[in-house]
């Protein structure tokens, strides 16, 4: 990282960050959404729960095609931005469809979600150790990490409780049967997890979303139910959010950064049964600034936000860069998308940092 710092501004460069876990949805929404993130990010992990989901890899390939051409509508510069797919695991996804997903190279990780976790997981995993073996064999055998949607979908289990619930139901037990396999525990969410993924032995890292690392569950009820902070997994207690943030920016290489946008239309958020997801693609790069000065550490934003995603996917850093400078502005009330809106993460707010250039 480079920095200067005058009274009148302060500026600090980093290598051009990825986004190791992001929605981008398809169509019109797709169309509207892309450029955010390929202003500040070189590359993405694509989530691919789609209706219907993402589930061989030439879907994978069909859907990164229509990434790329909403890139080009966009006016995004060929190659600027890669979408790094994904593949959604289902009860029935055959060893055979992960060899084709590991030759395709365009596949970089299959996700796991627990049936009726969260938002299109319908198609999801029922029974992961009982259903998913050939699929699990095949992907430690071949690199191929697991994404995993970390809360169990019990309905019997507090909504706060999901994610240390699902460590010692699922994780630990599927880490003891595959010790080789790659895993990421996407947007962490609880101090349980961070303990988990510091101790635990083997390939294994973790996700951290911006909201979980700027908010606790106080923030959707200020002033009353305010649906554009709720996601899943939910926002906890303030303790949990310091042990995120403490985790983020403490430097270790398990921990890096995933944004979990997931952009919902105003109207499918602001209704009696709203939608779970932040729209945080718009700003991501000035939110965790944001979080990590909070913590003293923006030196820290880096590693992070640029080298150790990479470093566990096996993949180089980008050569480009990104420079962020201090200067407050107002996150907008809404970003348009065809003939309605989308209401960005802390939208009215003032944003402390921007992107100033990227090279
Ligand atoms: C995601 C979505 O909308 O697709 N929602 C969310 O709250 N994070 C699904 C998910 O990642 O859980
Ligand atoms: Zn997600």
């Amino acid at each position: 990282m480079t920095s200067t710092d005058t009274t009148a501004s302060h500026t600090f460069t980093i290598r051009r960050p990825d986004d190791w876990h992001l929605h981008l949805r398809d169509g019109v929404m797709l169309e509207a959404v892309v450029a955010d993130s390929a202003r500040q990010f070189g590359r993405a992990i694509i989530m691919p729960n789609l209706t219907p989901p993402v589930t061989t890899a030439a879907q994978a390939e069909a859907y990164k095609l229509r990434i790329e051409a909403a890139l080009a509508k966009a006016g995004v510069e060929e190659g600027a931005f890669t979408p790094l797919m994904t593949l959604y695991l289902t009860d029935n996804t055959p060893a055979d469809e992960i060899a084709r997903a590991a030759d395709s190279g365009i596949v970089h990780g299959v996700k796991l979600y627990p049936a009726g976790a969260t938002t299109n997981s319908d198609a999801g995993v029922t029974d992961l150790l009982g259903k998913c073996a050939g699929a699990l064999e095949a992907m430690q055998k071949l690199g191929m990490p697991l994404l995993v949607h970390g809360e169990v979908n019990d309905p019997t289990v507090d909504v706060f409780d999901r994610e240390a619930v699902f460590i010692e139901r699922v994780m630990i037990p599927l880490r003891q049967r595959y010790p080789e396999l790659k895993v990421v525990f996407e947007h962490l969410t609880t101090r349980d997890g961070v303990e988990y993924v510091r101790q635990a032995e083997g390939p294994i890292a973790a996700t951290i979303t911006p909201q979980h690392l700027l908010y606790n569950r106080n923030a959707l009820f200020v002033g009353g139910i305010r649906p554009h902070w709720y996601c899943l997994p939910v926002l906890k207690r303030e303790t949990h959010r310091q042990a995120l943030l403490e985790a983020a920016t403490s430097g270790n290489k398990r921990f890096f950064l995933g944004t979990d946008s997931a952009p919902h239309t105003r109207g499918s958020k602001e209704q009696s049964c709203g939608c779970a997801g932040c729209y945080t693609a718009f700003h991501a790069i000035g939110l965790y600034a944001t979080a990590f000065e909070t913590a003293g550490r923006l030196d820290a934003l880096e590693a992070f936000a640029s080298k150790n995603g990479p470093e566990f996917y096996g993949l180089p850093i980008n050569e480009g860069t990104l420079t962020l400078q201090r200067s407050p502005t107002r996150i907008p009330d809404e970003v348009p998308v065809g003939d309605t809106t989308i209401v960005p993460l802390a939208a009215g707010e003032e944003l402390r940092w921007q992107v100033v250039q990227s090279a």
